[in-house]
């Protein structure tokens, strides 16, 4: 990489859906191209089936683009085997969903030390369960260490699930809706919770939420509809120049 690369860069992306039983291909990305630096934060809005999840996996490498490319740190990562892109979405990707998808028989402490196991984790051990414990006392959840999900409230469950996105140090964390289950006053502390630990760690966040005034503390709000992507004022956000 060199110092003029931004962190991720997304290049006339495009997916496209082949049509089941004769009906015709869905073209759910259209040319979306987007550049994130590190410590900056996007929300992603458009209304429902736009693509904004779409175009979160295909960034994960959850999924493969039908064109175009994702370079992180100036390297395609769209084109990754899966033993490498399951390497980098553990060391260097940090994922939230609106569900939290904790393990239920795992601890609060326990759930957020399991991406510290993976092969290649940057830490595990006494030095990691240390990181976790100051953690979840960062998120308010030192007395609940050993709470297992069910024991805990939603809002609760969701800081488990922001600690375990960010226990591996990611560069990049993707959210998708991640505060939707939650109650306003839950989504607003979790929302918080996401953006301050994200920005003291230098990381890009890039959050899909159908909040406007959640949306409204991001650093740029993106705009997904008919596959395109838009910056409040209509326009394009070209990539290397997506400010
Ligand atoms: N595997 C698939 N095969 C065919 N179509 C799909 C597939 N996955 C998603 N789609 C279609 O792609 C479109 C975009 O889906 P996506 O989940 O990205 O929307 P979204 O913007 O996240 O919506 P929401 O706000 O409701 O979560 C939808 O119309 C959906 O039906
Ligand atoms: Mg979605």
């Amino acid at each position: 990489m060199n110092a003029f690369e931004p962190l991720l860069c997304v290049s006339h992306l495009v997916k496209r859906y082949e049509g089941a039983a004769g009906s015709p291909a869905l073209t759910i990305l259209d040319d979306v191209s987007l550049s994130v630096e590190r410590g900056e934060s996007v929300a992603i809005v458009g209304p429902s089936g736009s693509g904004k999840s779409t175009l979160l996996n295909l960034i994960g490498t959850l999924d493969a683009p039908t064109a175009g490319e994702i370079l992180l740190d100036g390297r395609r990562i769209d084109l990754l085997a899966p033993a490498q892109s399951a390497a980098l979405r553990c060391n260097r990707l940090g994922f939230i969903f609106q569900m939290h998808h904790l393990m239920p028989q795992c601890s609060a402490l326990e759930n957020v030390l399991i991406p510290t196991l993976a092969p290649g984790a940057p830490g595990r051990g006494g030095a990691a369960a240390q990181r976790a414990r100051d953690l979840l006392g960062q998120v308010g959840l030192g007395a609940r260490l050993h709470h297992k999900p069910g024991q805990l409230s939603g809002g609760e469950c969701q800081r488990v699930a922001v600690v375990r996105a960010l226990i591996n140090e990611p560069d990049v964390i993707l959210a998708d809706e991640p505060t939707g289950s939650l109650d306003a006053a839950s989504a607003e502390e979790v929302w918080s919770i996401l953006s301050r630990l994200g920005r003291e760690r230098d990381a890009a966040l890039i959050v899909v939420t159908h909040s406007t005034s959640l949306a409204a503390t991001m650093d740029r709000t993106l705009e997904l509809r008919a596959g395109r992507l838009e910056d409040r004022a209509g326009r394009r956000p070209a990539q290397g120049a997506a400010r």
